[in-house]
């Protein structure tokens, strides 16, 4: 998802009767859904999962600006070029609101910025991929955002109070993000052949990625049950990847396109839809940091950071200025 393969730095779970007082302590209010708050005591491990996790979470929202954000200046028409704009800025907004929950687990910003420069921080293999066309925009709204929500919705209910907070704002905000999607692929879909055809050329190219962006299958994820445990992972990787599958699929039906899955079929027994194999080796490629476009994302949040330092400084300037105003007047 948004923040993938997290590593939880536990190998096996630990019964309550294994814990001292103050993690049983922690533990049992887990259980009891009340929420941790940065002040409480947190046993170390959950402090640097939910740093790395909300990091990445928040370092995908700033990278994933990149491949739409190309293509504000190309929108077909004002209207789609104003919503594509204020969708763009939404996503710089969960950025923040991220970096900021991150930061009340005692890290800065700054550090989590480096990190993600360096190369030592992740984010979301999906946001590596070209968007080659405008019906990518549509298909990334409707598929890629449609993922999103379908994590941020349970993690609405996560342990870490403010991960949680900030995940209400947030999914409001993708459900919009979703729509104006489905809208593009929709008008697509309605338009020219020529249209259409772009249409059915985005899903083929960004429905694999998307199932993907679940993250590995269960059966590989070593960290989830500890995830699970401290209820920052709500729902596992296959089964969100099935209820997206459940929900798009009827999507791509009303739109009169098809999902490049020759093994895709319903299942009436199931009550879900099967699916083909997934190219798993392609993730980790893309995880790896050898995906189409990671040098290319990396290089330009690098050249972006490097050429904003004037606003930070004139920012930083202005208040110690109003600072020291203030003091005098005192
Ligand atoms: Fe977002
Ligand atoms: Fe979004």
């Amino acid at each position: 998802m948004y923040a993938q393969m997290v590593d939880t730095g536990a190998n096996k779970l630990r019964a309550l009767e294994d814990m001292g007082p103050e993690e049983r302590a922690f533990q049992e209010r887990v259980d009891a859904d009340v929420k941790i708050e940065p002040k409480d005591w947190m046993p170390e491990a959950y402090r640097k999962t939910l740093i790395r996790q909300i990091s990445q979470h928040a370092h995908s929202e700033i990278v994933g600006m990149l491949p739409e954000g190309n293509w504000i200046t190309r929108a077909p028409s004002l209207k789609r070029k104003a919503i594509l704009m204020a969708k763009v800025q939404d996503e710089a907004g969960h950025g923040l609101y991220l970096y900021a929950a991150a930061e009340t687990l005692g890290v800065s910003r700054d550090q989590l910025v480096a990190d993600l420069h360096a190369g030592k921080a992740k984010y979301s293999s999906i946001f590596n991929y070209p968007t080659l066309t405008w019906a990518d925009i549509g298909a990334i709204g409707w598929l890629v955002d449609g993922a999103a929500i379908m994590n941020q919705i349970p993690l609405c209910r996560c342990s870490f109070g403010p991960y949680s907070r900030a995940m209400i704002r947030v999914c409001k905000e993708e459900s919009f993000h979703q729509r104006q999607g489905f809208d593009i692929m929709m008008t697509l879909c309605r338009g020219s052949a020529e249209q259409k055809a772009m249409a059915q050329d985005a899903l083929n190219r960004w429905w694999w990625p998307s199932l993907m962006m679940f993250g590995p299958p269960d059966a590989d994820s070593v960290h989830s049950a500890q995830s699970a445990q401290w209820k920052i992972k709500i729902l596992s990787n296959d089964e969100l990847r099935q209820r997206f599958v459940d929900q798009t699929v009827p999507q791509a039906d009303y739109l009169g396109i098809t999902m490049p899955d020759p093994e895709l079929k319903w299942n009436a027994e199931r009550g879900h839809y099967d699916f083909g194999p997934i190219d798993w080796d392609e993730l980790y490629n893309v995880v790896k940091g050898n995906g189409p476009c990671n040098r290319d994302r990396l290089q330009t949040r690098v050249k972006a950071w490097e050429e904003g330092a004037w606003v930070r400084e004139a920012a930083l300037a202005y208040a110690e200025k109003r600072a020291a105003r203030a003091q005098k007047a005192a």
